[in-house]
């Protein structure tokens, strides 16, 4: 029988791997909770009219990299391909701008694209991000980014990482300024990609994200998206690279930074690892003035990131970030088969002060359990074996110091209490 394999582009994390994610958890958690930012939790698949509608027909992941299907009752439903959309969908519909101006929330969760898979890029990937709405000053921005370079700063990622950072401007500017670009490279059009001349018509803007050198060498003199920008999109943007240097975190203003999702307004910025290949954009994000009330909801403003969890994690292996699991306290040895109920009620008591305590449902022997115990590099081990059970004792071992005691088995909780504060 052919043998049952995980689809592409998609990965068991086992539990050598989990360890990782959960300090990568723990770290976005706390950093979140403690900027006031709390989790919100949405469904995997949503109605395909809402990522179309905000992240836009033309875009890649909308165009070609959505897994979507027509449900029984023939309604279009897609696997949530990010989730900036779904958050705002949930913000208008449980109406939260009513209950408080300002909405500070994070997520962590699986997305899915169909991209070619390589290194850092799945089908199904993980991202954690943040999304807050109600606050269009410049502050709410160098927050935001804040967080993005607190996070990657307790990951051990900040040293190799670059901030680019942009502002696409209002809608009025980015009009004014798809003219002039358009006008631009009019003369060049033959000598453009396929993808980029489909892109002069759908999206000018993003043809400044080619990868191509030679387009790269026609745009070098392309008028800048500042020269367009409202002077309400100059004293934002200049107010946030003030805040940033007041918070003391680099950054790189990138005139060809636009991002791939239609969706944003002025801010855009993205972190980039000098670690990673190819797929070395590590978190990326913007401002969506307009997005709530595009789909529906009263007009708020709107900005956040997010960041491949994937590419985090093999950023901080590559940076030698120490990421090992959890070690037991207790590997409790069991020998007699008439100690098993003493050996299960104790280990939950150790449990509840705190402890972490392993057993061994298999009943080897002691050489093979005191080798599990080394192996799981186990502090301490508990033996409970025929002398022991006669005299209501367990024998205690540290496996690091090599030191031996006996215990009577009722003192046993007082005795880790002791030893563990
Ligand atoms: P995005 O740039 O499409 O933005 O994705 C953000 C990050 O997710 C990327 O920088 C990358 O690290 C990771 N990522 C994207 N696709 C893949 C993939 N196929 N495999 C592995 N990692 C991937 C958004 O998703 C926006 N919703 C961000 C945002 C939030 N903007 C405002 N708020």
């Amino acid at each position: 029988m052919k043998q049952l394999r995980s689809i592409k582009g998609t990965h068991d994390i086992l539990p050598s791997e989990s360890n990782k994610w959960q300090k990568l958890e723990a770290i976005v958690n706390e950093v979140c909770e403690q900027y006031g930012y709390h989790e919100i939790r949405n469904p995997i698949f949503e109605g395909t009219g809402l990522f179309s509608r905000s992240v836009g027909e033309e875009t890649d992941i909308v165009s070609k990299e959505m897994y979507s299907w027509e449900d029984r009752d023939g309604t279009s439903l897609t696997l949530r391909p990010e989730l900036t959309a779904s958050v705002t969908r949930s913000f208008i519909q449980h109406n939260l701008g009513s209950q408080s101006p300002i909405h500070r929330l994070y997520y962590i969760g699986p997305l899915f694209r169909r991209e070619r898979p390589q290194k850092g890029r799945q089908r199904q990937f993980h991202q954690f991000g943040i999304e807050a709405f109600g606050a269009n000053n410049p502050e709410q921005d160098a927050e935001i980014i804040a967080i993005a370079w607190e996070i990657l700063s307790r990951c051990g990622l900040s040293d190799n990482a670059n901030l680019n950072i942009n502002s696409i401007g209002s809608r009025e500017c980015r009009n004014a300024y798809r003219n002039a670009l358009k006008d631009y490279i009019h003369p060049y059009l033959n000598e453009l990609s396929e993808t980029s001349q489909h892109r002069f018509n759908t999206n000018p803007l993003r043809i400044l994200d080619t990868k191509s050198e030679k387009e790269q060498a026609i745009l070098k003199d392309a008028p800048k998206i500042s020269e367009y920008h409202t002077q309400d999109d100059s004293i934002h943007f200049e107010s946030l690279i003030g805040f940033l240097r007041a918070m003391d975190i680099p950054f790189v203003i990138n005139h060809k930074l636009v991002r791939g999702l239609d969706y944003y307004t002025r801010t855009v910025f993205e972190f980039n690892s000098l670690k990673l290949g190819a797929q070395d954009a590590l978190l990326g994000g913007g401002r969506y003035d307009d997005l709530v009330e595009a789909l529906g909801g009263k007009p708020t403003p709107g900005i956040g990131f997010a960041a491949g969890m994937e590419r985090f994690i093999i950023a901080m292996e590559e940076s030698g970030l120490q990421l090992k699991g959890a070690t037991p306290d207790i590997y409790f040895v069991c020998l007699d088969e008439r100690g098993i109920a003493s050996t299960l009620n104790i280990s939950n008591k150790l449990r509840r002060i705190g402890l972490k305590v392993v057993l061994d449902p298999l009943r080897r022997s002691m050489k093979s359990q005191l080798r599990e115990a080394n192996k799981l590099e186990a502090k301490f081990a508990l033996i409970l074996g025929e002398t022991e059970i006669n005299d209501n004792t367990v024998s205690f071992k540290d496996l690091e110091k090599g030191i031996q005691k006996t215990i009577l088995q009722s003192e046993v909780i007082n005795f880790f209490d002791d030893l563990t504060n």
